[in-house]
């Protein structure tokens, strides 16, 4: 299908625009040069300053509901990641599930939401924030370390150049995982994982642990050894700290 494509000067979140559109448009994409309400996990803050990092959405209707749904957000991350290393970046990383870092700091984040239920449509927004050329003025308030991609790359990274990029392994990809599910994405998953085989800490309510990564399941679910056993974690319930 054609992919509708729409850039904004400003709007609350790209998300939130695209969970309100017309799903017989979709693939639709969505930039704005700004965020008034950009979200995260959780209804948390993403920060989102004028023409200095990219805030992308897109909309996208499966046919029926993928078998490994749960593990989109780690297959978009590789995408991501992906695409950020062809345009030279270096030391790309990710953190389950949702979160793309570099040196130890968050380059950028991913956010799926769907209307509807299980059994019927099933459409998703994908959101993805990365950052790319914010100030420490811009950021001030950023409660975590964070960083832009004009530190990771020697030349100047254009935002249009990075956009067209990331649509066009969107497609590809997210069209193999229609096909294949995630299993096409764990090993790309497992070289990109910056948990797996380290010291992991994992708050889970008032609960606080600590244990050694190890991998995800095939429905991307976080594999933690604590204790000497093997932990299955879901990402609606744990929020995972690198050590
Ligand atoms: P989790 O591991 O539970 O996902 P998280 O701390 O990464 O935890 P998110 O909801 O994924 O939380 O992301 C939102 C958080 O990211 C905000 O609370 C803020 O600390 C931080 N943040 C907000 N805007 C930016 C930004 N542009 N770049 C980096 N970090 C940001
Ligand atoms: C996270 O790390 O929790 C996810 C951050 C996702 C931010 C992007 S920016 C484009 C899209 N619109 C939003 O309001 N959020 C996502």
């Amino acid at each position: 299908a054609k992919l509708a494509f729409e850039v904004l000067t400003a709007t609350d979140s790209t998300n939130t625009r695209l969970l309100e559109s017309d799903p017989a448009r979709d693939p639709q994409a969505l930039l704005a040069e700004y965020q008034t309400a950009g979200r995260g996990r959780r209804g948390r803050e993403w920060r989102s300053p004028f023409a200095a990092n990219l805030y992308l959405s897109l909309a996208w209707s499966f046919p029926s509901w993928p078998a490994t749904l749960s593990a989109l957000p780690l297959a978009v991350g590789v995408i991501c990641a992906q695409a950020l290393q062809a345009q030279g970046a270096a030391d790309i990383g990710l953190k389950w599930p949702n979160d793309l870092y570099a040196r130890g700091r968050k380059l950028g984040g991913i956010l799926i939401e769907h209307r509807g239920e299980a059994g019927g449509n099933c459409r998703v927004v994908i959101g993805i924030g990365i950052n790319v050329s914010m100030s420490l003025q811009q950021a001030e308030g950023i409660a975590q370390p964070w960083i832009p991609l004009a530190e990771l790359t020697a030349a100047p990274p254009s935002r249009n150049g990075l956009a067209a990029a990331l649509l066009q392994r969107l497609a590809e990809g997210i069209a193999r995982f229609e096909a294949q599910g995630f299993g096409a994405f764990a090993a790309e998953w497992a070289a990109l994982d910056l948990a797996n085989g380290r010291p992991v800490r994992v708050l889970q309510g008032e609960r606080e642990y600590e244990g050694i990564g190890r991998g995800v399941d095939a429905q991307g679910a976080l594999i933690v050894e604590a204790l000497g056993q093997y932990q299955t974690l879901h990402s609606g319930e744990i929020s995972l700290r690198l050590a």
